[in-house]
């Protein structure tokens, strides 16, 4: 068995402590294409990884993200009323959203007081003396939509009646109403699954559909019952986080949140990080932008949560760049990911777009420091016979120029550079950044004791490393890479599989290629503990390149004499 080394044997991150990356050395390209849906398996059975379109509840809507506005953010519950909402919904005409495509007009919690003794539901008549009916004509008469707001259990948030018991019933109202898009909230559902409880939803929702009346269904359950899941089956969003606040950790907490996910986004499914807070005045400029670039790269829902009567032009380029809003909207609905880590909060994030060669990127810093950053053409999954890549700035909106192997910038503290590149000459598309890993767990119970193990090649040459996960109670970030290793008479052997970072509250590893050279005949192994009782099991995925799914778990496993043994971990749509 080769020894790993200790964490603290192990080299740190290329990135020296003032921030600046080291230049990237390598321009070697990546090998033979691969598909990106059908990676060669070897013992485990094919690794066959299916297109995810088929998974979203299947309404018609939300083949795009939504967009819209929402009266959360800045009106809570006592600010809401529907001269606001219709201010809103003319603003929203006035100031070019609706130009831009922005259309649904969101009403959050406290729309709603009380029921009749039929128990359809009734608006508060304070807030809305006309009724939400006459609302949905006021909106529909300027070309938008109306979205409700209600919740799973038997109040809202803010105390209001809630839908449990009566989910048919009201999604029937909504539609009567001319309702176009209904958020389902999650407090106050008393141990209720939360598959099941929204499951009565989307029947309801399908029931009204085929009458005519389809309407966008948006989950809230605030990713704490893995959403990513079921929602794909269930609705058109659902969030992956608990509320945003308009604050940079908030904000960045909900993205990095919402990125572990990126293979449940789908034409009509999507991952949702929560609401923008663009132009509510708790972040700069700067991080505003990082905001909406994130959001766009991840193809969220951008539901503006600001004062759409009175916003700054600042805000309003901001929430109407049609460069950065055709990322969000492109056509593929691919969620875009982090494809390189240079350390110190300096990332690269990018985006299979729909036209073949293209790629989303956003240069990010995290950090407080401004710092340069670089975009690798390989880490984009792009091949070109001169090295050269076309870029182009989607915030400013001109062309940057033609660069060799990596484009660099420097990006302010906090700050997002949102980039469109395609290869500058005939190249041709891998189809994906390179490798994306998700293992998602579909075990109930503790799994402890984890040991990751994985060999792969580089340039033919084997290599082997593994990483110890003490308890998979929350989500961890490995980076794989194979540089920086020794030979030890039979293979490389480093610190090639290393964690990046954990996410709270989340059962889930992932891991990024962070390697510009192509990773080949990968297999993962797997040493985990249930209970006590040991278990094992390997997957061969091939070419470690584009999304990859597995599914971790010890159930249906039989006892070899010393462990247990079985399909463990396999392929999965997730
Ligand atoms: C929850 C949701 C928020 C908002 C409030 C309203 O916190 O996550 O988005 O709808 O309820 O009460």
């Amino acid at each position: 068995m080769v020894r790993c080394e200790t964490r603290d044997e192990r080299s740190k991150s290329a990135i020296p402590d003032h921030h600046e990356p080291s230049r990237p050395r390598f321009a070697r390209r990546r090998a033979a294409a691969v598909g990106a849906w059908l990676l060669a398996a070897a013992s485990c059975g094919a690794a066959v990884l299916v297109a995810s379109e088929a998974r979203a509840l299947d309404n018609g809507l939300a083949r795009t993200p939504p967009m819209g506005w929402n009266s959360w953010n800045k009106f809570g519950c006592s600010g809401l009323n529907e001269t606001v909402v219709k201010q809103m919904a003319d603003a929203m005409v006035n100031s070019g959203l609706k130009g831009a495509g922005y259309q649904y007009v969101n009403l959050d919690d406290c729309w709603q007081s009380s029921r009749t003794s039929a128990g359809v539901i009734v608006a508060d008549a304070s807030k809305f003396p006309s009724g939400i009916q006459a609302l949905a004509d006021y909106v529909h008469a300027e070309g938008l939509k109306l979205g409700v707001y209600t919740d799973a259990g038997t109040a809202t948030c803010q105390g209001r009646p809630g839908s449990y018991g009566h989910e048919a019933q009201d999604v029937a109202t909504y539609a009567s109403w001319g309702v176009d898009y209904v958020k389902v909230d999650w407090c106050n559902t008393a141990g209720e699954d939360p598959a099941t409880e929204y499951g009565r939803f989307t029947t309801a929702f399908q029931e009204v559909a085929a009458a005519g009346k389809p309407m966008v269904f948006s989950i809230c359950d605030w990713g704490d019952a893995a959403p990513w899941q079921w929602g794909p089956t269930t609705g058109n969003s659902w969030r992956t986080t608990g509320d945003i606040a308009d604050a940079w950790s908030s904000m960045i907490g909900n993205a990095v949140s919402s990125s572990q996910h990126p293979l449940a986004a789908a034409p009509g499914a999507w991952n949702d990080p929560d609401m923008l807070e663009v132009g509510n005045g708790g972040m700069t400029p700067t991080e505003y932008q990082t905001h909406v670039s994130l959001w766009a790269l991840m193809s969220a829902p951008l539901i503006a949560g600001n004062d759409l009567r009175s916003m700054s032009p600042q805000t309003k380029s901001l929430l109407t760049n049609p460069e950065v809003l055709a990322v969000d909207q492109d056509a593929a609905g691919r969620q875009g990911y982090k494809v390189h880590d240079w350390g110190n909060g300096i990332e690269v994030w990018a985006k299979p777009l729909k036209t073949p060669g293209q790629r989303a990127v956003v240069m990010l810093n995290r950090s407080s420091v401004a710092s340069p950053n670089y975009v690798l053409l390989p880490d984009l999954g792009l091949v070109d016979p001169a090295n050269e890549m076309v870029v182009r700035d989607l915030w400013a909106r001109t062309n940057l120029g033609t660069f060799v192997f990596d484009y660099e910038q420097t990006v302010p503290a906090h700050g997002a550079v949102m980039l469109l590149v395609a290869p500058g000459t005939i190249g041709s598309d891998q189809g994906m950044p390179p490798g994306h890993l998700e293992i998602g767990i579909a075990d109930s119970r503790p799994i402890v004791n984890l040991r990751l193990t994985v060999d792969f090649r580089v340039n033919g040459q084997p290599h082997h490393d593994w990483e110890d996960i003490a308890a998979l109670d929350r989500t961890y970030e490995l980076a794989l890479n194979g540089m920086g290793g020794t030979w030890n008479g039979s293979e490389w052997v480093g610190n090639f599989l290393s964690t990046t970072g954990t996410v709270a509250g989340q059962g889930a590893i992932l891991v990024n290629d962070v390697d510009s050279r192509a990773i080949t005949d990968v297999r993962w192994t797997v040493r985990f503990t249930i209970a006590g009782q040991p278990y094992g099991d390997f997957e061969d995925v091939g070419d470690f390149v584009g999304d990859e799914a597995l599914t971790l778990t010890g159930e249906g496993a039989t006892w070899n004499g010393s462990e247990w043994v079985g399909n463990l971990l396999r392929p999965s749509l997730l």
